[in-house]
């Protein structure tokens, strides 16, 4: 468990007890990939797997990882620009954080789509807060946690991966409406495998931004002919023919993607909370198309990893997260007991056993 780590981390590298600490948990996206910046519903499932931070006040900020050496102050690069971007966004907020030690340990895979990041600078913004004397709202702790990425690390990110950090619960996914910020907590009750692809992604400066850029390009167009349009969420499949006439091609596929997949991720709560798997895997790979050809967010191993599951009787799966690698969502069924499971696979696992009976190791 992170939090045993954590503290025993900062205990070596600080030669000091931790006075607090805290953690938050990664996230799988069921479906609704690359929505949350589109103004439209995401549908995550907090992980089991946390980031944990321990911490202690100093003269000066020291931050260790488990992945690291030694202590590093706090600079630009690596988990530090995190931790920095958090003390600088609980300073906006109005939350003076005194110099401190910083030791993180995490279950949960960095740059594989499940959201390491967002478990870290939530839970450095909740471990710091309180070293600070300071309470932070719900709200507010999602807020500082995005900003930390978002404006501090620079990393073009939606707000789906803090939300769920700090609102998810145990074996429910949570259905966000990125638009109106309402959020409805839906009951799983499945059995997921997480395959591997083996290929790690950075985001700062990457291709997130890239498309995140060509969908403000293409709301920007449509609105000249619909100025109302708010997001391109908000396009609907009404007005998709005439939108893609409106649209070099290549803009016209991520509308599609967007309008197509706000569309299943609504329908995917639907059918979650009616316990209809099979029509669920379908979406799910539906999806996985989508992101495939229009998104072009996808990369061969997961494309791999997708047709191996489907041939091997699995519901459905799709590549999950910001895309280019990381890991694949596989739909076992739903569980008698109503529990939520996920296994990991490492890519050789994933490569050769596939969804061979009898794999199960979560
Ligand atoms: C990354 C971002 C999220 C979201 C996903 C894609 O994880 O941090 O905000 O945009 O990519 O769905």
């Amino acid at each position: 468990m992170s939090r045993r780590r954590a503290a025993t981390l900062h205990r070596r590298a600080f030669a000091a007890e931790a006075e607090c600490s805290a953690s938050a948990p990664g996230r799988v996206n069921l479906i609704g990939e690359h929505i949350d910046y589109n103004g439209g519903p995401v549908l995550p499932i907090p992980l089991p797997w946390r980031t944990t931070v321990a911490v202690s006040r100093a003269t000066r900020f020291l931050v260790i990882s488990e992945l690291e050496p030694g202590p590093r102050p706090l600079d630009d690069t690596g988990y530090t620009a995190y931790v920095g971007g958090v003390v600088a966004a609980l300073s906006e907020a109005g939350i003076k954080v005194p110099p401190s030690r910083v030791a993180i340990a995490s279950d949960v895979p960095a740059g594989a789509g499940l959201a390491s990041s967002a478990a870290l600078t939530v839970a450095t913004a909740r471990a710091l807060a309180r070293l600070a004397g300071a309470r932070l709202p719900r709200e507010v702790l999602v807020d500082v946690a995005f900003r930390a990425e978002h404006d501090h690390v620079g990393v073009r990110c939606g707000r789906m991966d803090q939300v769920v950090a700090v609102h998810g619960r145990p074996g429910r996914a949570i259905l966000y409406e990125t638009a109106t910020g309402s959020m409805r907590q839906v009951p799983v009750g499945a059995s997921f495998g997480l395959w591997d692809t083996g290929v790690r992604h950075r985001l700062t400066g990457g291709l997130l931004d890239a498309r995140r850029a060509e969908c403000e390009s293409a709301l920007r167009r449509l609105q000249l002919r619909w100025p109302e349009l708010k997001c391109l969420a908000d396009v609907g499949p009404e007005l998709l023919g005439e939108a893609l006439h409106l649209l070099p091609t290549e803009l016209g596929r991520r509308v599609r993607h967007v309008v197509s997949e706000t569309a299943r991720t609504r329908r995917a709560a639907a059918l979650l909370e009616g316990r209809r798997w099979g029509e669920l895997g379908a979406l799910l790979l539906d999806g996985h198309r989508s992101l495939q050809r229009d998104y072009e967010s996808s990369c061969a191993e997961a494309d791999t990893l997708v047709r191996k599951a489907a041939k091997d009787g699995a519901l459905g799966a799709r590549l999950t997260g910001a895309g280019w690698g990381g890991v694949v969502l596989v739909l076992e069924g739903g569980t008698a007991e109503g529990r939520t499971r996920f296994a990991w696979k490492s890519p050789l696992q994933a490569a050769r056993e596939g969804n061979r009976p009898g794999w199960r190791n979560g």
